[in-house]
């Protein structure tokens, strides 16, 4: 049976994914798998919130580059052709589709670095923490190639397409504190605090109403598809779908009975 590279654990009400593929975590087609697997067995678990990490040192160094050569030996070097290529795209695709689909809100936490296919994973979270340490970047340009894993378009719905256009042409990594003040990143910690933070504000995020809050992320990201107009008539299908979930009767019943923000959902 081939080695898993993606580890589950269950903390409570939050899934901890943990990448394990050798130094890098290079992220191969069996590895991205792997991972799409895992996501799908999350989708009806009853789990509250989502943690993806890497190792204390990289996050995840981006797709398998020896899978972009059909021969990779030096002498008879041959650059992937399409069908390879397609393939690892697809590949990309499915996986962090996979995790943006979870409905339940998904936290990356990076204590490393976080490079094309592991930045553009960061990206397919809801949610960014990183420790100090942390670097970004989509270097696929310093390789002649661009991102195939969403991050021409993750990135730039995230922090504009002018910062998304900065890094993507220039390959350049960066820190944590430049992360967080573009948008990258939600919240930065000390390296030795990471786990406990990402954990922390997870089990938080679990403890919510879990129904409207699959309701409320699903209705942004598809509102992000298409114009103002249509973005709205999606959110307002959302606010009366969300009303017939017992998260709304909890909710507002709290509030009148008392006051705001001590409703307790589950
Ligand atoms: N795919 C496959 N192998 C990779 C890899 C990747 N994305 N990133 C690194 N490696 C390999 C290196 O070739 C090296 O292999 P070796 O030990 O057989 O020589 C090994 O992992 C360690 O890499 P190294 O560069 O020596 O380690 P480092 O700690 O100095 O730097 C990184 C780590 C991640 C910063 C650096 O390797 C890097 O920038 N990697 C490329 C990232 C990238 O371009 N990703 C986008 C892919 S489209």
């Amino acid at each position: 049976m081939a080695e898993e590279h993606v580890h589950l654990e269950r903390r409570g009400d939050v899934a901890l994914i943990t990448l394990a593929n050798g130094k890098v975590n290079a992220l191969s087609t069996a590895v991205l798998g792997q991972l799409e697997a895992t996501a799908g067995r999350l989708v009806d678990d009853g789990v509250g919130a989502v943690v993806i990490t890497g190792g204390p040192r990289l996050f995840a160094a981006g797709a398998d580059i020896s899978e972009f050569a059909l021969d990779a030996d030096l002498s008879s070097f041959r650059i992937a052709d399409a069908d390879r290529v397609r393939g690892i795209g697809a590949a990309f695709v499915s996986a962090l589709g996979a995790v943006a689909a979870l409905p339940c809100p998904t936290i990356a936490s990076v204590s490393g670095f976080a490079l094309g296919g592991g930045c553009e994973l960061a990206l397919a979270c809801d949610l960014r923490i990183a420790s100090t340490r942390a670097k970004f970047g989509q270097p696929e340009i310093l390789l002649g190639i661009i991102p195939g894993g969403g991050g021409t378009q993750r990135l730039a719905r995230l922090v504009g397409p002018s910062r998304a256009k900065d890094l993507i042409l220039s390959g350049r990594q960066v820190g944590a504190e430049e992360a967080l003040a573009m948008g990258l990143v939600n919240r930065v910690v000390a390296p030795d605090e990471l786990d406990d933070a990402a954990l922390g504000w997870a089990t938080e995020l679990a403890a919510g109403p879990l129904d409207a809050m699959a309701i409320a992320k699903r209705v942004i990201d598809d509102g992000l598809e298409g114009d103002l107009d249509a973005g709205l008539q999606i959110e307002q299908d959302g606010f009366v779908e969300v009303f017939a979930t017992g998260d709304a009767t909890i909710g507002v019943r709290s509030f009148l009975e008392h006051g705001p923000g001590n409703a307790s959902f589950h």
